[in-house]
């Protein structure tokens, strides 16, 4: 949520920032702004209502150049969008603050800043950091030493950058609970939230560890941690290629990051995969040891990486005969857990960093799990560093809003979790392993057989323009599929759409439907597939509109009202896995006709670091 940039040069520093917050722009954009402390020692200001691209047409009618900046792009928590509750906020003119994450105490300090004479300007919690910062500066008028003051007043979570006229060799920043990065360059350096914003300028990176706070001058970057001793962390070179940062030959990301799917399968497959085995050690040289005790899996996420967690209670029951419980962790991160003996915890998130997620895997260690898995996309994230166990997911950055890549990333790291339980637990045939082992390196293929189904689906899009509601129905390890379908189509096109387990239509949703509302239903051809049918007829007697992706040789028909899409043949444990690819394309070719934000829509955000 929300992402901040700086920079401190020799050069105008602003195309940088503004190139920096347009990186980030999937992260939150309601409303960007920029400060720059001007060449004659005045902090300036930028802010609009709205993306980056107003900020920067802004930034052209009204040119603004320094050295020293911040930046960022807002994501609403605390305040309306609005042009005042921008970032970034000023106290006097003489501090400024940008701010991710939320200070659950700024009413508080709000009312004792007032008392102190400090005038209010913005609706946000951000304003009281500017303000305390402004304020400890007159006791402690070294910056650093006044923010790390400053933090020990806040409670709640920040990855937080300042700026002060009064020193205007430096940047100060604090992360506890958001993340920050710096970026290292030649007689430069700079800060981001994601390294992502930075990689224009450079490839070499700090990141800061929670509690940490750094002051960055032009030659050189200091690290304190949270007791206040100085610290050294690791200086890292990243090597993926520019390959996030455009979008290519296609027209959003999220279309490029769907056919993308086929390459970042094969690259998360890549290494892990032995003759007829998953190789154990993929997770980490102690993993076979951890999986050998394990008898029950918890698996918590959020959103998308919460329906790959569904899908893999199915796969680890019915192939690896190990136990597992799923749920969504702002649930479990406030509910009272009875901890079975021996369970592995397995949070599931494309970023690493969402807020309840990572909370949840906190609460986990207290509780007498076993150990902790991370299958994650971003190998610097928290999640990563304070899991025990980490299996990555390749699907390099993602961009679009609406997840895609990394879901059927996730799916595929969680087979290969299944088969190196029911390896190491010898509850998995060998013979069946080797199947398995099979298919999921010809899985590359079959998403891009997936894939050229594009134009078709594109042709059933157009039933949905003019839609309002939808349902979305698939049975066994299908249903959670179909709850991914539902998800993307009402996250990029607001269309409200409903995913339920087949058999329950007539406990409730077959009231709903009629000729208006289509009912879209994953069909993989296996022994669900005449329940399903007989599930189908029953929408198809109330005048429901029904699109059916199919094993081609299920033996579905087009009929008037029904739409069968084909689908390559496939295993049935790696159906799921095909299955979503129609789905992310319908909803993206529905969201393009209805002429919605595909890659950023509406009220959400890439990555939620706030609870
Ligand atoms: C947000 C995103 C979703 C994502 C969810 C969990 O809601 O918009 O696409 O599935 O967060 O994020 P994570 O990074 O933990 O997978």
């Amino acid at each position: 949520m929300c992402g901040i940039v700086g920079a401190i040069a020799e050069r105008n520093v602003t195309a940088i920032l503004v190139e920096g917050l347009k990186r980030l722009e999937y992260r939150g954009y309601d409303s960007a702004g920029v400060t720059l402390l001007d060449n004659h020692g005045r902090l300036e200001r930028r802010r609009r209502l709205g993306k980056v691209s107003e900020l920067a047409h802004a930034l052209q009618e009204q040119p603004l150049a320094g050295k020293l900046g911040i930046a960022h792009t807002r994501w609403a928590t605390h305040g309306a969008p609005s042009e005042a509750n921008a970032h970034p906020h000023f106290s006097g003119e003489q501090v400024a603050v940008v701010h991710n994450g939320i200070i659950e105490n700024h009413e508080v300090l709000r009312e004792r800043l007032i008392g102190l004479g400090y005038v209010f300007t913005s609706q946000t919690d951000t304003e009281v950091i500017a303000h305390l910062l402004h304020h400890t500066l007159k006791e402690l008028p070294d910056i650093a030493d006044a923010l790390k003051a400053t933090v020990k007043q806040l409670h709640g979570a920040y990855g937080l950058a300042a700026i002060c006229m009064a020193q205007p060799d430096r940047l100060v920043a604090a992360r506890s609970g958001s993340p920050l990065v710096i970026g290292l360059g030649l007689g430069e350096n700079f800060l981001a939230s994601d390294q992502l914003a930075l990689r224009q300028v450079t490839d070499r990176f700090v990141y800061l560890e929670e509690g940490d706070i750094a002051e960055i001058r032009r030659e050189s970057v200091q690290i304190w941690d949270a007791s206040g001793a100085v610290v050294q962390r690791e200086n890292v070179q990243y090597h993926e290629g520019a390959e996030a940062a455009d979008k290519g030959i296609y027209r959003h990301f999220m279309l490029k990051e769907i056919h993308e799917q086929p390459k970042v399968v094969q690259r998360t497959l890549e290494g892990r995969l032995g003759q007829n085995q998953v190789l154990v050690q993929a997770f980490g040289p102690q993993a076979a040891e951890l999986f050998a005790k394990v008898r029950n899996v918890q698996i918590v996420a959020c959103g998308t990486s919460y329906h790959a967690g569904m899908v893999a209670r199915y796969w680890l029951e019915e192939l690896a005969s190990i136990p597992c419980q799923v749920e969504v962790a702002s649930e479990f991160r406030y509910r009272k857990v009875m901890v079975q003996p021996d369970t592995l915890f397995v949070s599931i998130s494309q970023s690493g960093e969402t807020a309840d997620t990572l909370a949840a895997l906190r609460n986990a260690k207290q509780m007498g799990y076993l150990g902790s898995l991370a299958i994650c996309n971003v190998g610097i994230s928290s999640l990563v560093r304070e899991s025990d166990l980490t299996l990555l997911t390749q699907a390099g950055p993602e961009i679009g809003v609406a997840s895609t890549k990394a879901f059927t990333t996730q799916l595929v790291a969680l087979m290969l979790l299944t088969l190196s339980l029911g390896q190491v637990h010898g509850t998995l045939a060998p013979a069946q392993e080797a199947l398995l082992v099979e298919e999921l390196r010809r899985l590359p293929v079959r998403l891009g057989e997936a894939l050229a189904m594009d134009t078709t689906v594109e042709h059933i899009s157009e039933l949905f323009a003019e839609k309002h509601h939808t349902l979305f129905l698939g049975r066994g390890a299908q249903f959670p599929v179909a709850m991914e379908g539902a998800l993307k189509l009402k996250e990029i096109s607001y269309i409200h759409a409903e995913a339920y387990p087949a058999g329950e239509l007539k406990h409730g949703p077959l009231a709903l439907v009629d000729s208006d509302m289509p009912v879209v239903t994953v069909a993989p051809n296996n022994e669900l597939l005449e329940k399903l049918k007989s599930n189908l007829q029953e929408v198809r007697a109330r005048g429901g509109e029904l699109i059916v992706f199919a094993d081609a040789e299920a033996n579905f028909t087009d009929e008037v009202g029904v739409h069968v899409v084909a689908m390559p043949h496939i295993i049935d444990a790696l159906a799921p896995i095909l299955y979503t690819v129609p789905l992310q394309l319908l909803s993206y070719y529905v969201a393009v006709l209805r002429g919605t934000d595909v890659d950023q829509p509406r009220n959400l955000a890439k990555s939620v670091t706030v609870e």
